[in-house]
């Protein structure tokens, strides 16, 4: 427990005013605590972070102060660091800079990653750009998307991809996210349910975004069919999926297009970058016309590409880590947290038959940049985030659903309760939990299980 209430003052009609003194070491401190302009002591890394007052609004705080300190666990859960401090970044940066490839235009380091990177995913020809907003928004570009289009997404996405529609003079269709029946129950994907993306034909439809989120898999076998049928362009999201596989085929395959993120805390991190493939060389041949002017519209920076080149060699190792994690916490923790329901990693639901050749036995990989469920209420979502963040655990929202977005905005394909539900009720664990080794497995179990009762105890 890091909390620790030091000294009461007097209840006043504002509420308590309690002093909490915070035990994390100040550089891991999550509270965004500032140092206070009379408080003399330095904030030093590895020191303690600052005592400071907070105001409690009343008993019903107060109470739930106490029950967090019934609930007490010794020491935070330690989360892996990311983005990687690896000595091989280092090298790899040491490099760029005493060959000088680091300061050039076209750098050799743009290039040799745009080719390893199609060689990883068995893709067509990749660009590498500044970010993975700007992918879409070229990949949009390459299907010549313009005003009086329509482009189908679901409801719960990366909102910046409804964004990049609408900046075009697109209308974004939106359609719900997937609910399957396994095992005697409904499980959510976070994906565009294919059905009401084959329901939404128009004569103005031009292409379908279907994003691969939270470590589920949209279903592109379904998608890509609906697509030629139509003669739609199928545009695939994979900025949190790099690496993951369906039925044997690399994310970032399927679609006639797909973008990728190296931004933030991604599964390959540069701070930020990019890239678009393009499984298609009518559309590769557009996109070089839209990026080279001559010089590269949308660059990526090529000390970013030296980051990245160590990061995708050890993509499927790290990989094959946050999935043990994510299987050990769907099987071993949230078995018992019975009404924290965990999203599904696949939109397919298709039952697995040795005779059908769809399913056969290649294999399908998940790639989890966030590990996601749904609590019973949003009220609850919040002490969730709120209590687990002060735990260690690195926990936050989902998306915001765009099923509220107004009629004039958009075009909405029937009602979409699960793109509400996942709106709502969704929290996400980042995937530096899903780094944390077998070993320490347990002390991850615990956490969640602590985490468990104490919201249950407070009721929410
Ligand atoms: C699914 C998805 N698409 C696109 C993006 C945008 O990527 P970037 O931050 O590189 O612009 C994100 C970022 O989180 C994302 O999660």
């Amino acid at each position: 427990m890091i909390w620790k209430v030091k000294k009461r003052h007097k209840p006043s009609n504002q509420g308590w005013r309690v002093k909490i003194d915070c035990q994390q070491r100040a550089e891991n401190c999550s509270h965004g605590a500032k140092k206070p302009a009379n408080d003399p002591m330095p904030r030093l890394p590895g020191g303690p972070c600052h005592h400071r007052f907070r105001r409690h609004n009343g008993p019903l705080r107060a109470l739930k102060t106490l029950i967090s300190r019934i609930f007490v666990q010794s020491m935070p859960f330690q989360c892996p660091t990311w983005p990687p401090d690896w000595p091989s970044i280092e090298l790899a940066i040491q490099e760029a800079i005493r060959t000088g490839q680091w300061g050039q235009y076209h750098s050799p380091l743009i290039k040799s990653l745009q080719k390893r990177l199609a060689e990883y995913l068995k893709s067509g020809p990749i660009r590498l750009c500044c970010s993975g907003t700007a992918a879409l928004e070229l990949a949009l570009r390459c299907c010549r998307i313009r005003e009086t289009d329509e482009v189908i997404l679901a409801a719960y996405d990366f909102p910046g991809n409804f964004r990049t529609v609408e900046l075009l003079g697109a209308k974004p269709v939106l359609v719900d996210a997937t609910s399957n029946f396994i095992a005697g129950r409904h499980a959510i994907s976070p994906t565009p349910d294919a059905e009401q993306v084959a329901a939404a034909a128009s004569p103005s439809v031009r292409a379908v975004i279907a994003s691969h989120l939270h470590g589920s898999q949209a279903d592109m076998h379904a998608l890509r069919q609906i697509c030629d049928e139509h003669g739609w362009f199928l545009i695939e999201d994979a900025c949190q999926a790099i690496g993951g596989q369906i039925d044997g085929e690399p994310i970032g395959s399927f679609g006639h297009l797909a973008t990728l993120s190296f931004g933030g805390s991604k599964l390959i991190s540069a701070g930020s970058g990019g890239a678009i493939i393009a499984n298609d060389q009518r559309l590769a041949a557009r996109l070089g016309g839209l990026l080279d002017r001559p010089g590269d519209t949308f660059p990526i920076g090529p000390l970013q590409c030296a980051a990245i080149q160590p990061q995708l060699q050890r993509l499927d190792e790290l990989n094959r880590v946050r999935n043990l994690t994510a299987e050990f916490l769907r099987k071993n923790v949230f078995q018992e947290l019975a009404d924290w329901e965990v999203l599904t990693t696949s939109a397919n639901s298709r039952p697995q038959t040795p005779d059908d050749p769809s399913t056969s036995t290649r294999s399908t990989i998940a790639a989890h940049y966030k590990f996601g469920w749904l609590t019973p209420s949003n009220e609850t979502r919040q002490h969730v985030i709120e209590h687990g963040r002060a735990m260690g655990l690195p926990l936050g929202e989902g998306f915001r659903s765009m099923s509220s977005a107004s009629a004039k905005r958009c075009r909405k394909i029937g009602s979409m309760p699960h793109a509400e539900t996942l709106g709502e009720r969704l929290v996400v664990m980042d995937h530096r939990a899903l780094l944390t080794p077998p070993e320490h497995h347990d002390e991850l179990r615990d956490s969640m299980h602590e985490l468990y009762r104490y919201v249950n105890a407070i009721g929410g």
